[in-house]
């Protein structure tokens, strides 16, 4: 059940003001009755609401799965970045939310709804599911690296150290610095390579190398891969969710663009 005024509004008819002056002019109608009053309550999931005698259909839940592009905020507001919800435009409801969040310089996979079941669903502990990213790390992934990745490790954190469930990693491929294959994929990253190789060398590192990796995890604690790969002395410069469950980033969903998907496409591909 919700206020008729809020009802409307989620439909995008229009302001409050706007709303109150609908229902004050006798505009709207539920279930065959003239709304008196906006604040009335009605059962969003069988109500007939008619603006004008049209009936307006509440498409209860979306779903919309997004490429997220960098710069962008997985958030309902913010005061200086776009938002991931200013990127959908195809929608007039007003509830849409993330169902967790990308970093501002991740790109890749997010779902976007105002289905506050599937999202706890989704993001409740222990009913995690897998998440898979590919990244490119400053610094040589090792089969060490996939050995301590996949035994479940230790980050820092600010009460000391967690453990983190084991994780998958996949090396793809590993390269010394910019050839002609790689150098779009290099200059496509956030960082200033440069930098951040000069810096990891006179760490030690004899020259800076790169990695390819695939990596999936399970749970999605803050900024969880890039402090993984701190945790064993290397660097995210490139990170982009491609799958959540069995829904995958479609290959011709370039970063920005986003389609809609039913609500039994979603559970089905979840199994939920
Ligand atoms: N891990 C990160 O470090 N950042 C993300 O955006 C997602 C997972």
């Amino acid at each position: 059940m919700m206020r008729l005024d809020r009802y409307l509004s989620e439909m995008g008819i229009g302001t409050r003001k706007k709303i109150k002056e609908m229902v004050r002019g006798g505009r709207i109608t539920v279930d065959g009755s003239i709304a008196k009053n906006s604040d009335i309550r009605v059962d969003e999931n069988v109500a007939v609401v008619c603006l004008d005698g049209k009936e307006l259909s509440f498409n209860t839940f979306e779903y919309f799965l997004l490429n997220k592009p960098k710069g962008v905020v997985s958030a309902t507001t913010d005061s200086v970045h776009k938002t991931v919800l200013e990127l959908i435009t195809e929608t007039k409801r007003k509830d849409l939310f993330p169902v967790g969040r990308l970093d501002i310089d991740t790109e890749g996979l997010l779902l976007i709804t105002n289905d506050g079941d599937l999202s706890h669903r989704l993001l409740a502990p222990g009913k995690h599911v897998d998440k898979c990213y590919e990244a490119v790390i400053l610094g040589e992934v090792t089969e060490d690296d996939i050995r301590t990745f996949s035994e479940g490790m230790e980050i820092p954190d600010e009460k000391g150290s967690i453990s983190l469930e084991p994780a998958g990693l996949v090396i793809l491929e590993s390269f010394d610095s910019y050839n002609e294959e790689n150098e779009e994929l290099l200059s496509g990253l956030s960082i200033n390579l440069d930098m951040a190789a000069d810096s990891l060398e006179r760490d030690g590192a004899e020259k800076a190398k790169y990695s390819r990796v695939r990596i999936t995890i399970h749970e999605g604690k803050y900024h969880q891969i890039k402090r993984m790969f701190e945790a064993v002395g290397k660097r995210v410069v490139y990170l982009k969710r491609i799958s959540m469950g069995s829904l995958t980033l479609p290959d011709d969903l370039n970063t920005g663009e986003y389609k809609r998907l039913t609500k039994e496409e979603v559970y089905a591909d979840l199994s939920l």
